[in-house]
């Protein structure tokens, strides 16, 4: 639908910008934070790239009032960041730290005193060490009470001033790349595994929400799915089979148990006939099916396009494949498995220098797609572009960023004149950070973090020209994108 006239965004649309704890704070061992399972990852030799690591990060748990202040400056509406569980319980369950619960309180008062609204994600991946210890994590159901009891901690803290709050940071995320492909912590390659995982996962996420609600707090919660629409190649029937194969497993799978509590029904008879099917217990399905969201996160980066794929002969690498970590162009690998998928090159959309496809019309069919499917109001919680940043006379000319997040507001307001309620849009991300497994080189903030792979840079923000445009774009309710 094209539209002669489009919508405004609403008034109070709350313009944004994310981070991650592990990504930004360092400090991994001060005021008595304990060690979470990516402090422990991240020293195995050969896990990230040039062996970083967040021990400093951009070292925002001594400078959040500096980063701050930059927020304010910009006009900021809102401002997404992760609370590190082992700040808040070093061990993960027992004794409260709190030097940990000030830091956070503190953060967010200064942001509120500068008139802007905090997002609080609640896991955001750093899982305390001694819990993966103690039970394998999110491997054992003991996830759920500890999970809990770690969240009532935080509504209990701070639901009297944070309004929004994200239950689990992509969840099809960390349990791929933990479970799945071995790349993020705890290295596991194990297909039934890691779909009980899930079904943990699902169960902590849903006694949270309902525990949210049971506690009467004003606010909303939601969990951040990182979601990548599936296209066909083309309209050969077979094609378009394997996109919708794409979509159930990818997506249906993870935001269905969300909202509705049940798996889906071709995804559940696939692992059914696999023997991959996750075990309920007696109170599983009730509690799933008694817990609603009050928003879909929606963490939006790129869409991917498929092809059939014979179940003989055909791609077969779903628990290994090779991602493109360096930043060299063209050096990942497309996957799939047989006898449901495979990904393909889509020869209408670029990629950036670390092969993702850069489509903001893909932003609008992930809005249009959720919105019709989940009827729920949707929070964009993570889009931008990672990208190599040059600093030149002091200053970072990212016109490739801003035509980027330009794109990406223009897909929305589409969305909003589709009819899409969309609430706000915290991109990815505030200041440069760590990128999980791709080092520091991968930049993707309004401002520009001196720091890089020796991990010894001075630490210094510089705004880049794409946070004077965001600043333009905020002032004029995003008329001036
Ligand atoms: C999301 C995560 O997957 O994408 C972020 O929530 C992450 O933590 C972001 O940094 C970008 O991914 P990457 O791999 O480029 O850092």
């Amino acid at each position: 639908m094209e539209h002669k006239k489009l919508a405004a965004f609403p008034s109070d649309f709350l313009w944004g910008s994310a981070s991650a704890a592990y990504q930004i704070e360092g400090a991994y061992d001060e005021d008595g934070k304990g060690l979470s399972v990516w402090d422990n990852f991240v020293r195995i030799p050969g896990k990230t790239f040039k062996g970083t690591n967040g021990d400093v990060a951009v070292d925002h748990y001594h400078r959040y009032q500096e980063d701050v202040k930059l927020m304010a400056e910009m006009g900021m509406k809102a401002y997404r960041f992760s609370i590190a569980w082992t700040r808040i319980f070093p061990n993960g369950t027992g004794e409260v730290n709190e030097a940990g619960l000030k830091f956070y309180s503190d953060l967010i008062d200064d942001l509120l005193a500068n008139g802007i609204e905090p997002l609080v994600t609640i896991y955001h991946w750093d899982l305390p060490q001694a819990l993966q210890d103690a039970y394998g994590g999110w491997e054992s159901r003991q996830i759920i009470p500890d999970f809990v009891n770690y969240a009532e901690t935080l509504f209990k803290a701070y639901g009297d001033r944070v309004k929004y709050w994200v239950s689990l940071n992509e969840q099809n995320i960390f349990t791929h790349m933990g479970w799945q492909i071995a790349t993020h912590p705890p290295g596991k390659k194990d297909p039934k595994l890691f779909y009980q995982v899930n079904h943990h996962a699902n169960l902590a996420n849903a006694a949270v929400i309902n525990k949210f609600h049971e506690m009467g707090i004003d606010g909303k919660i939601g969990p951040s799915f990182a979601y990548t629409p599936q296209y066909a190649i083309d309209s050969n029937p077979l094609n378009v089979l394997a996109a919708e194969n794409a979509e159930e497993l990818g997506a249906h799978f993870w935001m269905d148990v969300y909202v509705y509590g049940e798996y889906p029904i071709v995804a559940l008879n696939y692992l059914k006939e696999r023997g991959l099917a996750p075990t309920f217990e007696p109170g599983d399905a009730e509690l799933l099916k008694s817990a609603k969201p009050d928003f879909m996160g929606l963490n939006f980066y790129q869409t991917a396009t498929n092809a059939w794929n014979p179940i003989d002969g055909g791609v077969e690498n779903k628990d290994s494949y090779q991602m493109n970590t360096t930043g060299k162009k063209g050096t990942s690998q497309d996957s799939g498995i047989p006898g449901l998928q495979k990904t393909v090159k889509n020869p209408f959309v670029e990629t950036t220098n670390w092969d993702w496809t850069i489509d903001p019309v893909g932003l609008r069919i992930a809005l249009r797609r959720i919105a019709s499917r989940y009827r729920l109001p949707v929070l964009i919680t993570e889009n931008g572009l990672g990208e190599y940043d040059k600093l030149e006379d002091g200053k970072v000319h990212d016109d490739y960023r801003i035509d980027f997040l330009k794109k990406h507001v223009l897909a929305i307001k589409e969305a909003i004149s589709d009819g899409v309620d969309v609430i706000g849009y915290t991109t990815w991300s505030y200041t440069d950070l760590l990128s999980w497994l791709n080092g520091y080189q991968k930049r993707y903030g309004f401002v520009y973090v001196d720091q890089d792979e020796t991990m010894t840079g001075s630490l210094k923000r510089i705004p880049k020209d794409s946070y004077y445009w965001y600043k333009d774009v905020i002032a004029s309710n995003g008329d001036d994108a």
